[in-house]
């Protein structure tokens, strides 16, 4: 399999590249900045089609987005153009060069009235970054064959990231404070677990909507002290906050989260428990010590 990983430069598109080269897959990633990376802007068709013409793969994994979900919230017109429009000009291509497409969705199609949720239940996104995220889901599931991935809360050992561990490492590490919802439900999942799924997925010509997140349903608060407890961080920096405490610009979806039947039955296994990964970090943190 040949493949061309479009937002290579991201905590998911870093990991299932590596994944790539560990599984001997021929792989090209794409970055609008960066070296060793093939240029690629979703708002730009141009480079869409370059990319394809360069890669000539066989399959597409997409995992760019505009990702920041408040700067969603206050840029709609240009979450559109990344989220929504960006995938349709994607599935155009793949569907001339004849790849399959795989495509990384969220629980943010959600309103969070009633998680976790199946593939089939039924979609109410309450904020701007979920209402282009599920478009942009509609625009991939069009070309036959595509598969979306719905995931959440990825987390791993990343210094580039952002993402909610590092976050929570950081501001240990700075001795600031972090105020963490504890209305948020959801399923953390492990980057790395994330990423051998999905390759197992598509080598399984997996179509539709697919869950994959790991098994804990739990608030992100109780995630941020299972962690500390992991990583043996006194917890007295984390504290507890309701999400309208929170100020922030996009509503969230509070009992979120995703079942995984389906992932179960398709490869015979679920991701690891939030436990397992978490003392896999603590390794990993113990190391740069
Ligand atoms: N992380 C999560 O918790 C989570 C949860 C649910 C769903 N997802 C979905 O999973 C996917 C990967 O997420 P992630 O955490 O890896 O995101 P991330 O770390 O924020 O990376 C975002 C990627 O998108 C690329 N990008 C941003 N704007 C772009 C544009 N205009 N054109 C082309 N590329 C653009 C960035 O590349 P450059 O800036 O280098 O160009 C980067 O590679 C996304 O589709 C996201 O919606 C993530």
């Amino acid at each position: 399999m040949r493949a061309l990983i479009i937002g290579a430069s991201g905590q998911v598109g870093a990991t299932l590249t590596s994944l790539c080269v560990r599984r001997k897959i021929e792989v090209y990633g794409t970055s609008r900045k960066g070296q060793g990376f093939l240029y690629l802007d979703l708002a730009e068709p141009a480079s869409i089609a370059a990319a394809f013409e360069k890669a000539r793969p066989e399959a597409v994994f997409l995992c760019s987005a505009m990702t920041h979900v408040d700067g969603c919230e206050r840029d709609p017109g240009l979450a559109g153009r990344i989220n929504a429009e960006g995938p349709a000009l994607v599935a155009a291509e793949c569907r001339k060069a004849g790849a399959k497409l795989v495509y990384f969705s969220t629980e943010y199609v959600f309103d969070g009235k009633d998680g976790p949720y199946a593939e089939d239940a039924p979609v109410n996104p309450v904020s701007v970054y979920g209402r282009t995220k599920l478009d942009g889901e509609r625009a991939a599931l069009a070309l036959e064959g595509a598969l979306a991935v719905r995931t959440t809360v990825v987390y791993g050992y990343n210094p580039a990231s952002k993402n909610f561990i590092m976050q929570l490492i950081n501001n240990q590490r700075s001795g600031a404070k972090m105020r963490v919802p504890s209305d948020q439900f959801s399923n953390p999942t492990y980057a790395p677990e994330l990423a051998a799924a999905v390759l197992d997925l598509a080598a399984a010509d997996a179509a539709g909507i697919y869950n994959v997140v790991g098994p804990d349903w739990l608030s992100r608060y109780d995630f941020a002290l299972k962690a500390c407890e992991a990583f043996g961080f006194d917890p007295s920096f984390i504290e507890p906050k309701l999400t309208d405490e929170l100020c922030q610009a996009a509503a969230r979806p509070l009992k979120a989260g995703l079942k995984t039947e389906k992932l179960a039955a398709k490869l015979g296994r679920g991701l690891p428990p939030a436990g397992d990964s978490l003392r896999k970090i603590a390794a990993i943190i113990k190391q740069y010590e």
